[in-house]
């Protein structure tokens, strides 16, 4: 079979870039390994930057998020001044700072709106479950992919252009082979989804000296935690009991109390790191998000920018396939990777300022934990590092990095 635009993975990247493409009249494939409930039930990233909404709105898929996704205009900081003493929060007011917000609504509501929209409303082409995913000729100007669908019977879609849209874990960047700028950080993020009421409006990051936690939220019924653990944890060490009394350690806080409920699916482990693929183009075969990059999720800022690539990468697909101009193409890996860079550094500087280092390296030394007081401090008392802080976590508008 043959299509314009053979889009390999149905995440945030792969269904947002279909999604543009249809509504500029450009068809598209889109070839999913797991099946639609697995893809559905993943649960990841929270928080859509300003720009995020404002493009899903735009696209007319942001009704479910518009009704139930929740609206925050600031995060706190919570850290205590100096070692042992009782720690405070400082809140960062986006709405004062840089006149915005971010939304909290669950990475894989997203997904399923997007699903809905494009199989469910529009009765496009999702394969899920495809196996042996592989890309052909992207030198060429007559690329393909083959694949096995779900039932075993091998296919060739040929197209225009190949969108690498498979992950980290994907068949997409080997095959580009480009250069990779790295950095894995010496700790981990256990997380947990927990059928209890958040007692806080807002996001909570917090500064302790056993590692850091994250209080986050689902809807006015769920809890989502993060606390910061040993690379190569399992989590099987990690009972309930022992989650809950980290968090409640390291969330502490005067006039803080935190519901606790059932845990609402296995704890998961994510380690950190920081990764920096270019270009993100190898002939007509382009990456796209997880990828291409991938960021520590300490500035909740993965799924916005896997976002924000294909929204480049739309514009450009429409211009060539459309009126003939490559121009969008040829420059499409330099534009994203001036925001992928401003994002790694927002994840690296937020992650640096916040966790537990091992007090026998650098950052956790007495000098580097000085420094990170420091840091803290300054985010919190002076507003042109709380407006920094806050332009970066709600998002940069498209096009202006
Ligand atoms: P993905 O969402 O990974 O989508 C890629 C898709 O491609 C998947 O559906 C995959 O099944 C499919 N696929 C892979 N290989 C193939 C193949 N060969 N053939 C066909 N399909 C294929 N960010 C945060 O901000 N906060 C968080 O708490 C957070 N937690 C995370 C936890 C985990 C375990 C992971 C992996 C990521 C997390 N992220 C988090 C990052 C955020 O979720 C990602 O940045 C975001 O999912 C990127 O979207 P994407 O579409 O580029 O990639
Ligand atoms: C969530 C995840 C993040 O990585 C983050 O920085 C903030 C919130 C979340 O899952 O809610």
């Amino acid at each position: 079979s043959r299509t314009q635009v053979g889009i390999v993975g149905a995440g945030p990247a792969g269904l947002v870039l279909a999604k543009l493409l249809a509504l500029a009249g450009v068809d598209s494939v889109v070839l999913e390994a797991r099946d639609r409930a697995y893809v559905e039930a993943r649960v990841r990233a929270g928080v859509l930057e300003a720009p995020t909404v404002e493009l899903l709105r735009g696209m007319g898929v942001a009704g479910r998020l518009d009704r139930e996704g929740m609206p925050h205009t600031g995060i706190s900081l919570r850290f205590a001044e100096a070692p042992g003493a009782p720690a405070a929060d400082h809140r960062i007011d986006f709405a004062d700072l840089v006149g915005t917000g971010i939304t909290v609504y669950g990475q894989q509501e997203v997904v399923k709106d997007l699903l809905a929209d494009r199989v469910d409303d529009a009765g496009l082409p999702v394969e899920f479950g495809v196996s042996g995913v592989a890309l052909h000729d992207v030198d060429t100007d007559a690329p393909s992919v083959t694949y096995a669908d779900a039932d075993g019977a091998e296919h060739v879609l040929r197209c225009d252009v190949i969108a690498g849209c498979d992950g980290f874990h994907g068949v997409s960047r080997p095959l580009v082979a480009p250069d990779i700028a790295e950095r894995v950080y010496p700790f981990s993020w256990l997380g947990v989804l927990a059928k209890a009421a958040p007692t806080t409006d807002e996001l909570v990051y917090a500064h302790h000296d056993d590692g850091f936690a994250l209080y986050s939220m689902r809807s006015p019924e769920v809890t989502r935690l993060y606390v910061q653990v040993p690379n190569d944890t399992d989590p099987a060490d990690w009972s309930d009991a022992r989650i809950w009394d980290a968090l409640h350690t390291r969330l502490a806080c005067e006039g803080f109390t935190m519901n606790e409920g059932e845990f609402l699916e296995k704890p998961s482990v994510t380690p950190m790191r920081s990764m920096v693929a270019s270009p993100m183009r190898r002939g007509r075969l382009f990456l796209a998000g997880d990828a291409a990059h991938i960021v520590p999720p300490t500035g909740a800022k993965g799924m916005n920018l896997a976002i924000a690539d294909v929204r480049v990468l739309a514009d450009a697909v429409v211009r060539a396939l459309r009126d003939g101009d490559t121009g969008g193409l040829d420059s499409y890996s330099d534009t994203c990777l001036r925001r992928v860079w401003r994002a790694e550094h927002f994840s690296w500087f937020m992650t640096s300022m916040l966790h537990r280092f091992d007090p026998a390296t650098e950052g956790g030394d007495a000098f580097g934990v000085g420094l990170q007081r420091s840091q803290l401090r300054y985010s919190v008392t002076s507003r042109a590092a709380a407006t920094s802080l806050a332009e970066n976590y709600v998002g940069l508008p498209h096009g202006a990095v």
